[in-house]
Formats: structure tokens, C-alpha cells, sequence
């Protein structure tokens, strides 16, 4: 935290005769700060987004402006060490407990320096060149406190809200996991409870309980590899990926019914796309699998790879039952399913895997006629290597 001090200093040219000149300054605001300090209240309880944070009532302000009295003299005190940085460090940190908008320190602040500057230069009976020079040294000393504050801030803030979202998500996935996996449970238990207490069932009805348990317990699997999956997810291992091939193997792997014809469009000339490939071997295999499940009427899976300035495309295009509208800004968000089984992590775990890989994807669709995905990858470089 000194270091990042130092360094700010640095950056805003603060040196020893800044320090001088404040505190040279002091004795000439100190019988002012009480009068500075009113008014900065005063202000805050002109402005109610402000004013909420202070739940105290009167004495907290009371203790406040002993605060605000202490910090102001530290401020000019002219010794900027260690203990002055974590201190500063610590107002941040402070605001965003309190739940203080940053922005109300900013203008705070703000005020604040004006109300130095005007009791500075009232009670100045040195040169103008020397005021000026002390003026400066002031607004170097407001600045370096103010980025302090904010950096805290920012820190803090951003931990609050990552410990909120990791909380939520984790609510989140413990509900969709439940619930993805409680349906296929209860339909097993109930199968076991007829195959223990039915008197003479008929073989029939025997091997179709037999026939729905496993069944279920295909789908508790494919819940619990789709998170192992996205759990699994490594860092990518780039290298040049001839596209064709690996589009062949994504179809073998992923057998479609007979209704549905799938072709595969890829120039030979096209370059290799610069991705992990058996990365982008689970996305393909996600979006095929989308699309089959999307064309149970049957229909033309399409396949395309194009390339552009620097990039190359591979389209995924069905003509299925397509997406709505409303829906479609949501389908790569983690645990957004409208798919009656499936927790929603498929296309989620191909956007993170794509954005790992350094490209993206994007999705168009009209309802009743079909969806496009398409996956935009960079290429890989001519010269060999990547
Ligand atoms: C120049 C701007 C500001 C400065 C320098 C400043 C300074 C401070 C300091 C030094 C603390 C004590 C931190 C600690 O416990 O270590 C603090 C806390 C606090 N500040 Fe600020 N503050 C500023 C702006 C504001 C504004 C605009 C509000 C709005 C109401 C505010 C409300 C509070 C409150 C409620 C606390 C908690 C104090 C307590 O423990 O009761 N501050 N501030």
C-alpha cells in the first residue's frame, strides 16, 4: 500500500517542499476547521442519499465531526508514512460498510478543498507566488488522499460484490442441482417401491420399471458430468486446429436421428483456427446436441466454416422449433434452462470456453423456422507455430 503511495506521489510530483508548505499552512487553517467542518454536515443534511447513511442520529455526527477534525489535521501535518496510508486506506474501506456512495466523497471532498483554498488565502499575508505554490501543494496532498480513498473503495467494493455473487450463484446452482436431480430420484424411488411391493407383477411391467430406473439414472448422469464438466474447465492449451476433421468427429460423437440430415460446408482452402481443439470439440458437441434436441420433428443441421479478416466462423444452423425473443439475450447465462431436463450449463460452458479460447459467440433465431450459433475464432498465424 506505501509502495502504491510512493507511486502516486511520484505521479503527481509530490516532494519535500510540498510537505514543508503544508505544514506551514496548518497554523493558518487550524482555527478555521471547525467553522469548514460545520459546514461540510450541514451538507450532508441537505442531501438524503447522504444523510441515510448516518444512522446514529446526533451523536454520531457529534463523533463524525471528530473524526473529519482528526483526519484534517493528519492532513497537514506533514508526515505521509505507513501509518498515514492505512489509515487513508481505511476511509474507503469504512464507506463501503457503511454502504456511502463513492460519489458523495468525491464531491465532499471537493468541497472541502474549496473551503481550504478560501480560508488559506484570507488568512495568507505571504507572497502571491508563495500561496500559489502552497495552493498547489494542497491539491496535491487532496488528490493523493482522494485516489487513496477511492482505491479502497473500488477494492472493497468489488470484494463485497464478488462474495455476494459467489453466494448467490451458489444458491443458485444448490437449487438448480436439487431440482434437476430430485425428478429423476423420485421417479426411481417410486419404480423401486412398486418392484418390492407388487404381488406377481407381470414380467412386462417388471422390465418397463426396470426400463424408466435406468433411464433415470442416465439423466441424474448427465446432470452430474455437465457439472464436473464445467467444474473441469482447464486453461486452454492453444494450437492450430484444422476445422473439418474435428467437425466430423463432433457429429460422430453425437449420432442425430434418421429425420435429420446433417451437411457439412468447409472450404478446403480454409486456415486453422487458433483454439484449444478439444475445447472446442465439447462446444461443437453442445451446439450439435441443441440442435438435434431442437429438431425432433426432423429437419437440415448445417455446418458451416468460413473465414474472415483474421478470424474464422463456424455456423451451426437447425430449423427447429427456434428460440423466443425474450429468451434469447439469456440462453448463455449459467443455469438459464427452458430445456425440460438439463440444467442450463451447455451453453453457458461453451461461451466460457470460447471467451477462454479468445473468441466469442452468438446466437440469432427465429421462432418456428430455426437457430443459428456461430462460433468466431481467431486464425491461426501462416508462419507456423500459432
Ligand atoms: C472528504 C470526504 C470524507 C472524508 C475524508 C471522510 C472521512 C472519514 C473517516 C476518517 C472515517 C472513519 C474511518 C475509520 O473508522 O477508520 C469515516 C467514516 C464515516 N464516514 Fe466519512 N468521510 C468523508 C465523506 C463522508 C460523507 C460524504 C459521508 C456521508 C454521510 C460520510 C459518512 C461517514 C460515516 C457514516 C462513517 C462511519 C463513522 C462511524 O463509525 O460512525 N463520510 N469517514
Amino acid at each position: 500500500m506505501l509502495a502504491r503511495f510512493r507511486e502516486l506521489q511520484s505521479y503527481v510530483g509530490w516532494t519535500e517542499d510540498d510537505a514543508r508548505r503544508v505544514s506551514h499552512a496548518r497554523p493558518l487553517l487550524t482555527p478555521h476547521l471547525s467553522d469548514l467542518i460545520e459546514d461540510f454536515y450541514a451538507e450532508i443534511e441537505r442531501h438524503p442519499e447522504a444523510r441515510k447513511v448516518i444512522t446514529g442520529g446526533e451523536v454520531q455526527i457529534h463523533r463524525l465531526k471528530g473524526t473529519l477534525l482528526g483526519w484534517i489535521t493528519e492532513l497537514l501535518s506533514g508526515v505521509y508514512d505507513e501509518d498515514y496510508v492505512t489509515r487513508r486506506w481505511r476511509v474507503g474501506l469504512k464507506h463501503v460498510e457503511i454502504g456511502l456512495d463513492q460519489v458523495y466523497t468525491n464531491v465532499a471532498l471537493s468541497r472541502l478543498r474549496t473551503g481550504l483554498s478560501v480560508r488559506l488565502e484570507t488568512a495568507w499575508s505571504g507572497s502571491c507566488q508563495e500561496l500559489t505554490q502552497t495552493m498547489q501543494s494542497l491539491d496535491k496532498l487532496l488528490d493523493l488522499d482522494l485516489a487513496i480513498i477511492e482505491d479502497a473503495y473500488q477494492y472493497e467494493y468489488m470484494s463485497k460484490l464478488q462474495r455476494t455473487e459467489r453466494l448467490a450463484t451458489l444458491g443458485q446452482v444448490a437449487g438448480g442441482i436439487a431440482h434437476e436431480l430430485r425428478n429423476p430420484l423420485n421417479v426411481v424411488k417410486t419404480s423401486v417401491y412398486y418392484l418390492l411391493n407388487a404381488r406377481n407383477p407381470p414380467q412386462a411391467k417388471q422390465l418397463e420399471h426396470l426400463g424408466r430406473i435406468e433411464r433415470n439414472v442416465e439423466s441424474a448422469d448427465a446432470v452430474i458430468s455437465a457439472l464436473s464438466n464445467f467444474a473441469r474447465m482447464r486453461t486452454p492449451s492453444l494450437s492450430a486446429v484444422k476445422l473439418e476433421p474435428l467437425i466430423r468427429r463432433v457429429l460422430e460423437d453425437n449420432p442425430l436421428s434418421p429425420s435429420i440430415t446433417a451437411v457439412v460446408d468447409c472450404p478446403a482452402e480454409l486456415l486453422d483456427a487458433a483454439c484449444d481443439g478439444e475445447q472446442l470439440g465439447i462446444v461443437l458437441g453442445n451446439l450439435v446436441r441443441n440442435a438435434r434436441d431442437a429438431m425432433s420433428e426432423g429437419g437440415r443441421l448445417d455446418i458451416r466454416a468460413r473465414a474472415g479478416a483474421g478470424f474464422v466462423e463456424i455456423e451451426v444452423a437447425d430449423e427447429g422449433v427456434g428460440i423466443d425473443p425474450e429468451i434469447l439475450p439469456h440462453i448463455m447465462e449459467p443455469l438459464y434452462s427452458t430445456k425440460a431436463r438439463g440444467l442450463g450449463l451447455g451453453l453457458s460452458i461453451a461461451r466460457s470456453i470460447i471467451e477462454r479460447n479468445g473468441g466469442s459467440i452468438r446466437a440469432e433465431s427465429v421462432l418456428g423456422r430455426g437457430s443459428v450459433f456461430t462460433v468466431r475464432l481467431v486464425v491461426a498465424s501462416l508462419e507456423g507455430g500459432l
